[in-house]
């Protein structure tokens, strides 16, 4: 099949239901013999009653297996997975699941040139591989979410092949690794390429044709954000070529030697998604690297890395995010901003540093669900929303989820500083609201009334000159 990584259905399934109707099948060959041969009433109806007997066993055979696999007390991955951090109750452990992803220990789609790996909503249950992998997928969808999270590794002179989404805007942050970027829009009529290194982020608007290149000596290591809680639709070039008709791709075309030519090109067995040619230096002779002017990379690029630091006293945030009049943006930044806010659905990105036994103060986004992805560190994450779920463990490589209107609040619980990448499904400015904020918002009488105190006892909330929002004790 075309692209593993990124098709609707994966292989297997198919196979398990093949098998089974020969099954069910079965009786009816022999049946007929019966029919044949003397045909006395008692035998036919002890053949029925015997084919009967088969199916319903078959029958309930499958069926106690679903059951188990899906109804019972699910002793599988989900077991395993509580079992290795803490050992709540069942029923938390799978809530969480509706908000928390181990993408790490996700299914790897493997390539020659490079790897994949997911935190999607998939259309049939059966494509997911665990419970929890299950949780968060229906999840992302129920609330439609408009996002999707996958990381690509790309090892050094890979190619994520030229393709196109069709469903969604893609945001891209470079975690390591250097990246030649290629982004065809309006009608092929402009080309825009630059080199990313790590920090910074890309943006490939739905619809526009793209590729990606690891022109560093390491891997290229990418977390990937698309702006669908569908399963996303995507079409590499040369399945679209072989698609093709060979007269059909020579009239296009019009190569010297005519269909002759095009009858050369071979489609590969191995799906060249992610591709790596083993005689890559006999293929290319002249490989340039060039990097189109500012004025349309920054359509497609961002410097986060390089941008503003807002430094909170338990932590510090960078913004690649639309901001009215470009407000407090340099004049590549605000072509950035733009273009943000000009393409439908996309997203805001932002890194967010809280410092070793620092706090994100639980807050809300009303105009955004927020999907994130650790780097490092790690931390507990709580929430508060129409689903009850108790405090949970993040590490390196987990993805949390946090649906418009549910307060949450991050703790960095390791010795080394917890650093996330997250987006925002808002093309605009965010709006956020943190519990200093709307305690202090709130008269004291209010408050008073409220929590049956009195109302000299609000004053010990005290109003700090530097902004809380990610503190300290
Ligand atoms: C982009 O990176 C490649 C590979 O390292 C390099 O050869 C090229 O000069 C870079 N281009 C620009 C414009 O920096
Ligand atoms: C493009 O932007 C970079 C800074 O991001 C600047 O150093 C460079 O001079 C700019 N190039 C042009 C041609 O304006």
């Amino acid at each position: 099949m075309e692209n593993p990584g990124f098709e609707m259905q994966e292989e297997g399934h198919p196979n398990m239901v093949s098998k089974i109707p020969p099954k069910n099948n079965y009786p009816y060959p022999y049946l007929f013999e019966q029919k044949k041969t003397s045909c006395s009433l008692m035998k036919i109806f002890l053949v029925c009653f015997l084919a009967c007997l088969i199916t319903t066993a078959i029958g309930v055979l499958i069926l106690s297996l679903v059951y188990v696999g899906q109804v019972g007390p699910k002793p599988g991955q989900d077991m395993m997975d509580s079992a290795v951090e803490e050992k709540p109750s069942q029923n938390k452990a799978d809530s969480r699941f509706s908000f928390l992803n181990h993408l790490g220990t996700s299914k790897v789609f493997k390539f020659e040139g490079g790897a994949i790996q997911w935190a999607r909503f998939r259309n049939n249950p059966k494509d997911y591989s665990t419970e929890a992998e299950m949780r968060f997928g229906t999840s992302i969808n129920k609330h439609e979410s408009k996002m999707t999270l996958g990381t690509l590794r790309i090892v050094s002179q890979g190619l994520r092949v030229p393709h196109w989404h069709f469903n969604a805007n893609e945001h891209g942050f470079l975690l390591q690794g250097k990246a030649w970027i290629g982004v065809v829009d309006e009608g092929g009529s402009t080309v825009t390429t630059y080199n990313v290194t790590a920090g910074q982020v890309i943006f490939f608007p739905k619809n526009t044709l793209h590729w990606v290149k690891s022109v560093g000596d390491e891997d290229c290591l990418f977390i990937l954000f698309f702006t669908t809680h569908d399963e996303l639709r995507t079409l590499d070039v040369d399945d679209a070529f072989f698609g093709t008709p060979e007269d059909i791709a020579s009239r296009s075309l019009k190569p010297e030697g005519g269909v002759q030519f095009i009858r050369t090109f071979e489609k590969q067995l191995e799906d060249q998604a992610v591709n790596l040619p083993a005689n890559l230096n006999e293929l290319i002779k002249n490989a340039n690297y060039e990097q189109s002017a500012n004025s349309s990379v920054w359509k497609y690029f961002y410097d986060l890395k390089g941008s503003r630091e807002f430094i909170f006293p338990g932590g510090i945030i960078q913004w690649a995010r639309y901001r009215k009049n470009g407000v407090g943006l340099n004049e590549n930044e605000k072509i950035y901003s733009e273009s943000l806010n000009q393409n439908a659905d996309t997203l805001t990105l932002g890194t967010l540093r809280i410092f070793s036994n620092g706090l994100r103060q639980p807050h809300f986004h009303f105009n955004a669900h927020e999907m994130g992805y650790v780097i490092s560190g790690c931390g507990q994450i709580g929430i508060v929303g129409d689903e009850p779920v108790s405090e949970f463990t993040v590490g390196v490589g987990d993805v949390f989820f946090f649906p418009i209107g549910t307060q949450h609040y991050i703790k960095s619980a390791c010795v080394e500083d917890l650093l996330m990448i997250l987006a925002f499904s808002t093309g605009n400015q965010l709006q956020t609201l943190d519990m200093d904020d709307y305690f202090h918002a709130t008269s004291d009488h209010i408050l008073a009334q409220l929590f049956l105190k009195k109302q000299p006892e609000f004053k010990k909330i005290p109003v700090f000159t530097e902004d809380q929002a990610v503190n300290i004790p």
